[in-house]
């Protein structure tokens, strides 16, 4: 039986495609500027829609009760993929930048009070990506991000209906690593296993007393000729802090008492142990993880920045469509919106290889002895 050969404009849906960037008129009445900014946010919105795809199935790999080596490697593709999608959305507003103040202004009016606010892909990555509804910056008056995309009346809407949906699909990205994490063998005791809590107990005093160590170290090298009293003096107050800092991190002490602070604490200790003894060959795919999280997390961020940067640039410090205090609103989004804390944490704490606490059961973890 003969069918019709695929056609390329058929399969890509071309011509719905290029009929929709007409904005609430007829595209031949508006400018050029005016359809490279409903391009740009379609573009934007469609990378969003392949970061949303990508974040779900890596969540997925995570949520797994036991997850295999082999899986690893397709989430940590999924992760970069997300890094690489934002970027690409952060190379746009250059884009942006090639249109006026004025430019802008010609056509602004037309679509106040929408704004980027009311884009629930973006929430809905918030949220898939685990951020905490406390980090939130308020906008203003509208009270909760989802209010600002309910109907009139407080009606449900489209976005709404999908928020609502993602903040059901549990659990989150965020959540489900952590799990993962928690079940990383350290000093080849798993968690459970007899013996576990006691090979975690020496791992962390035995990194926090050469962390000490290498604390006093660099201190020492910072104490040169030149300095005044006060400058030593606040150079040993900071290591002194470093110190302390890296032991209430260690164990957890953010976090009240309990079943909560033991997990957290487990965590973080995984993160360190992956990070220190990132050679051994069964912590191949975990550093990678590691790695590309952290990566995922700088790409979303310097996004921020660079959009905060980019409407600094063209409307400069005024409020935003949306109501916020625009430039300030989104320049907060970019300090706070973070998920992934305990892995930025833990590279101020890492030693380098030399001064690490040796190894217990290293064949355990894949490496086999010389000779
Ligand atoms: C001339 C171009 C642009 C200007 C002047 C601008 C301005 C703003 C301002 C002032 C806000 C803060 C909320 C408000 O009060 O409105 C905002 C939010 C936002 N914009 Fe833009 N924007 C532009 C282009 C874009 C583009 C191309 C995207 C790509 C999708 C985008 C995505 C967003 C998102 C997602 C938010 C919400 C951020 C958050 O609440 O975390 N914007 N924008």
């Amino acid at each position: 039986m003969s069918h019709s050969p695929t056609r390329y404009w058929e399969y890509l849906r071309l011509q719905q495609l290029l009929g929709l960037q007409h904005g609430l008129s007829e595209e031949r009445e508006l400018s050029n500027d005016e359809v490279l900014f409903i391009t740009v946010h379609q573009i934007d919105e469609l990378w969003f829609k392949l970061i949303l795809r990508e974040l779900e199935e890596v969540r997925d790999v995570f949520a797994r009760p036991h997850v295999p080596e082999q899986e690893l490697g397709s989430a940590v593709r999924g992760l970069r993929r997300v890094a690489i999608l934002f970027q690409q959305v952060g190379n746009h507003f250059a884009l942006m930048e090639t249109m006026t103040t004025r430019d802008y202004l010609a056509f602004r009016d037309k679509l106040s009070p929408a704004s980027g606010f009311q884009s629930v892909q973006m929430r809905e990555m918030e949220v898939l990506m685990g951020l905490e509804s406390s980090r939130r910056v308020a906008l203003g008056y509208e009270g909760s991000y989802r209010d600002a995309l309910k109907g009139p009346g407080g009606s449900p809407t489209w976005s709404t209906k999908r928020l609502d949906r993602r903040l059901e699909d549990l659990p989150t990205l965020k959540d489900a690593i952590d799990e993962w994490l928690h079940r990383t063998p350290i000093m080849g005791k798993r968690p459970g296993e007899a013996g576990a809590d006691e090979a975690l107990a020496r791992f962390a005093a035995a990194y926090l007393a050469q962390h000490g160590r290498e604390c006093d170290r660099t201190a020492a090298f910072s104490m040169h000729d030149g300095l005044h009293e006060e400058d030593r003096t606040r150079i040993t107050e900071r290591y002194a802090k470093e110190r302390v800092n890296a032991a209430a991190f260690l164990r957890a002490e953010d976090l009240e008492e309990g079943p909560e602070r033991a997990r957290r604490a487990r965590i973080r200790a995984a993160l360190l142990f992956i990070e220190s003894y990132r050679e051994l060959p069964l912590l191949a795919w975990p550093r990678e993880v590691v790695e590309t999280v952290v990566a995922l997390e700088q790409a979303s961020l310097i996004f921020r920045q660079r959009h905060a940067r980019m409407v600094e640039r063209v409307i400069g410090r005024r409020t935003g469509t949306g109501g916020s205090a625009g430039v300030d609103y989104l320049d907060k989004t970019a300090l706070r919106y973070r998920v992934f804390d305990d892995f930025w944490t833990v590279r101020t704490l890492l030693l380098r290889e030399a001064a690490l606490p040796p190894l217990e059961d290293a064949a355990f973890y894949g490496l086999v002895a010389d000779g």
